[in-house]
């Protein structure tokens, strides 16, 4: 085996969680081999969260022509075209490909194009090669599940990586689950024109949310002729001459000329060779410590195959903590709690911490919320976007929750992360002077409103 192949740390996997890991490590000195098989930048990059926001950007625009009228300007949408919105979205992709390719070579990271295989706890076999590494860092992701008896085929029945480059707009869609992948296709769909109708097993739509955010998006998106049927498990599929027809219980069947299955992601475990290592796999997930280990000395594990939220940017917080604890910098473990959630549909849903629900569940009545309407901040009148802010905290306690609703609201949970991670009352954050006219201002009337002194709110 030639040294080139022996490294301080080898990484199976090159998306947020990989690349963030490797990036890192070899800024702090350390030896680094990134093993991918496809692209460096992975399943958000690619297939993912850049591309589906490059969607979502276009519906912002389409929505714009479509309703600049209210704003007094004559524009008029005379359509979409597909190929535009993806070179257009393709040469976002490109662009940061490129850039993190830069930045890979420019810190002496070994790329080895391949797919790789644990096989032992210190080497990965890539083809006829095989890498060692002091520590070995899992980071193979995840990939778009579907149900059993329900097969992907590509044309029809898709999921989000085959939605992203679909050629033309369908003209009806049904979206199987109504959670993040789904409700933001189903945004982007309806922008564009397509009739959407979203098929939800659980009561509402994007269920791990606030109940109250569930239910303003749910108002939003009947408005915007999106139709939801929730509490309404899939059945079947049958395949017609022109697309299919979705049967699901306590409704009638849906025709439509594509069918999106966002049913949740599956880890990226099998046939890897971990279990054989003696890494322990628990239902395709690999269970860590806190600090990233998994059951075999030296092998750590990052990002979407570790139980919890599947996020990109958990991705990067979690390849960041393991290069650091390899290089025995000690970092501080990554919470899930302090993660924050966005939404990115039209209105978006952004949030951190509990929720009311789940408030209540862990401190019982000792729980106080505070909803503030988006009908009393300037900046949301100006964009005419409706939603809210809204508060939970424990009584005399810290902030332990916020959920935003309206359009562009992800921007503004950078605020809302630090009043959860500091553990901010709502006495800290009321003094602070935000800008005029911002929609971060809302965050500051609700927390005033909470304090007991409210400016804009009635109190
Ligand atoms: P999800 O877990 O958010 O939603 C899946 C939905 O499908 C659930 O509401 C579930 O109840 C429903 N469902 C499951 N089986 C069903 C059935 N038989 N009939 C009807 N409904 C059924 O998963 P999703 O949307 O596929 O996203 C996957 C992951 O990717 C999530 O963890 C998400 O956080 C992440 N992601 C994050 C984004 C963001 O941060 N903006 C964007 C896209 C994905």
């Amino acid at each position: 085996m030639a040294d080139a192949d022996h490294f301080d740390v080898v990484i199976l996997g090159a998306g947020s969680g990989g690349y963030a890991c490797a990036l890192r490590a070899a800024q702090l000195g350390l030896s680094v081999a990134l093993v991918e098989k496809d692209k460096v930048g992975g399943t958000c990059l690619h297939v993912g969260c850049i591309p589906t926001k490059a969607l979502l950007h276009a519906a912002e625009v389409a929505d714009a022509a479509r309703e600049s009228e209210q704003f007094g300007v004559k524009a008029t949408l005379d359509g979409i075209d597909m190929a535009g919105v993806n070179a257009y979205k393709d040469g976002v992709v490109q662009r940061l490909f490129k850039g993190l390719t830069g930045l890979i070579n420019g810190r002496g990271i070994t790329v080895v194009e391949g797919s790789g295989r644990l096989t032992s706890p210190t080497t990965v076999a890539v083809g006829d090669r095989t890498l060692t590494g002091k520590h070995v860092v899992l980071a193979t992701g995840s990939y778009a599940r579907t149900l059993p008896g329900l097969e992907i085929d590509g044309e029809r029945v898709i999921t989000s990586d085959q939605a992203l480059t679909l050629d033309r707009v369908p003209a009806t869609a049904v979206v199987l689950g109504g959670g993040v992948i789904g409700c933001e296709f189903a945004s982007v769909w309806s922008s564009f024109g397509t009739q959407v109708t979203i098929v939800e097993a659980l009561p509402r739509l994007m269920a791990a949310e606030d109940a109250d955010s569930s239910k303003q998006l749910e108002r939003a998106f009947r408005k915007r002729k999106i139709k939801a049927l929730t509490g309404a498990p899939f059945q079947k599929v049958e395949h017609t001459e022109r697309g299919v027809v979705v049967h699901v219980e306590g409704a009638e069947p849906v025709e439509a000329e594509v069918l999106l299955v966002a049913v949740g992601r599956g880890p990226r475990t099998e046939g890897l060779g971990f279990e054989e290592a003696g890494v322990t796999v628990d239902r395709g997930f690999v269970p860590t410590d806190e600090r990233l280990r998994t059951s075999v000395p030296g092998v750590f594990a990052v990002g979407d195959i570790v139980p919890g939220l599947q996020l990109a940017h958990r991705g990067f917080a979690h390849g960041i903590f393991v290069a650091e604890e390899i290089a025995g910098l000690n970092p501080a473990p990554v919470r899930d709690a302090g993660i924050p959630r966005v939404t990115y549909s039209n209105p978006e849903l952004a949030s951190v911490g509990l929720t009311e629900e789940q408030a209540r569940a862990a401190h019982g009545d000792a729980v106080e919320t505070l909803t503030y309407d988006l009908g009393g901040n300037g900046k949301s009148q100006i964009l005419k976007t409706s939603g809210s802010v809204k508060l939970v905290r424990r009584q005399d306690g810290p902030v332990i929750g916020v959920h935003l609703v309206g359009a562009r609201v992800g921007e503004l949970i950078g605020e809302a992360q630090l009043i959860f991670n500091w553990e901010a009352f709502p006495d800290d954050v009321a003094p602070l002077v935000h800008a005029h006219p911002t929609q971060n201002e809302a965050l500051g009337e609700a927390h005033l409103a909470l304090a007991g002194k409210p400016l804009h709110a009635h109190s």
